[in-house]
């Protein structure tokens, strides 16, 4: 998969941007401050309507302009495709081959992106929402039908948390409370045995690439913890069936209503999920030293981009500023294993010495949001 034209307009502080783009490496080389990190983001926004950086649409668009637009002319599967997207301030809508998309859901799946970036130190830092967010994005590029499952899940939820909001716990409530049940199991076990599966994929490939990035002196496992009580998943361990799972939701949702109800919130279910990392055998989030932080997320994203590869056709990868705090045997490996990817894009200072370890790079020199092809 890779981008052979990719088009800008009024995004962060590019006004307009048209690249041609050559399948390898693409490296982004400039100062700081000139729009290095706002290119990976429309590339990633494009795949998967997120940003690393915001939520909202406002920040997104050149101040004093009112609307942004991103296109790529892309190959997959040996046929060519365009993917664009327009928004305002309100509202953003995509196009593949000029078709609209019915719903942002729609677009999982369609042009793959990994994005490695500093702020994914948040997957050891910024507690289980972020690691459930970083395995959904992951897990909904692989597996575009759960994002309906997820977005559902999350309506239903939503539904259930308002009733326990409402002041009273009479039957009338406490029954329409209950009515949401089968709803929530239904869905969040479809939620909960593939995100699972995921995780345990995923740690499972990230423990190789940690073993390979501390040559073998370290070792990362993890748990994949529910939060029905008493269940939780390391590697080797059986994901119980879907019917199995149905009968623990329910036994859990029966057993939390009354906290349900104290606290005003659902507590089972895997919104309350949680991914424990350990190296060896202890808590990552509350013992890894910045180094050992650092090799746990790239090896993490490597092991997304793996799971994400069809075969033969690695994702797009996104690589900003994550060398620049590497020695360079260990930048020297990563840079090799990454480059031999595909399309990469990587952004570079002027300054920084590790970009010598690339070869046959398109460099790009960018400078006050304007993106220009470096020669020589
Ligand atoms: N909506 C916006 N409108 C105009 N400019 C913006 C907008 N959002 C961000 N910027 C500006 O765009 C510039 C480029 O930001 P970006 O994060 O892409 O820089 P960078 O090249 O990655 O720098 P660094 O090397 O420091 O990471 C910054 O000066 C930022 O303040
Ligand atoms: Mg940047």
């Amino acid at each position: 998969m890779h981008i052979h034209q990719l088009r800008i307009q009024n995004f962060r502080n590019i006004r307009e941007a048209s690249l041609d783009l050559t399948p390898g490496v693409q490296l982004l080389i400039g100062r700081n401050a000139q729009g290095k990190t706002s290119l990976l983001e429309a590339v990633y926004l494009l795949a998967t309507a997120t940003s690393h950086r915001t939520h909202n649409n406002r920040e997104l668009i050149t101040q004093g302009e009112t609307t942004a637009f991103i296109e790529a002319e892309f190959d997959r599967d040996g046929s060519r495709h365009r993917l664009s997207t327009g928004f305002d301030s309100k509202e953003r809508r995509f196009r593949i081959d000029e078709k609209p998309l019915k719903r942002v859901s729609d677009l999982y799946g369609i042009l793959k992106a990994v994005f490695f970036s500093p702020e994914d130190l948040e997957f050891l830092s910024g507690g289980p929402i972020a690691r459930r967010r970083t395995m959904d994005l992951g897990l909904c590029q692989q597996n575009p039908p759960l994002v309906r499952v997820l977005l559902d899940y999350r309506k239903a939820l939503k539904q259930r948390n308002t009733l326990l909001r409402q002041a009273d716990a009479s039957i009338t409530t406490r029954n329409l409370v209950k009515a949401w049940n089968p709803e929530l199991i239904r869905l969040g076990t479809q939620i909960l045995s593939q995100r699972a599966d995921y995780t345990l994929k995923l740690v499972e490939k990230a423990s190789d690439y940690y073993a390979s990035i501390t040559g073998s002196r370290e070792n990362l496992a993890g748990v994949y913890r529910s939060s029905m009580t008493h269940l939780a998943w390391r590697k080797g361990g059986e994901i119980p069936d879907e019917k199995d799972l149905k009968r623990y939701f329910e036994i859990a949702l029966e057993e939390t209503v009354e906290k349900d109800f104290l606290y005003r919130q659902t507590h089972a279910g895997p919104h309350r999920d949680d991914i424990v990392l350990e190296v060896c055998g202890k808590s990552a989030e509350r013992y890894a030293s910045q180094g050992q932080r650092r090799s746990i997320v790239l090896a993490l994203k490597l092991a997304e981009r793996d799971l994400l590869t069809s075969p033969n056709d690695p994702p797009i990868l996104l690589v900003d500023d994550v060398t620049h705090e590497m020695d360079m045997r260990r930048c020297d490996r990563f840079l090799e294993n990454i480059c031999s990817s595909g399309q990469v894009f990587l952004t570079f200072t002027e300054t920084e010495s590790h970009r010598g370890l690339i070869k046959n790079a398109t460099e790009w020199h960018v400078q006050d949001g304007m993106i220009s092809r470096r020669s020589g």
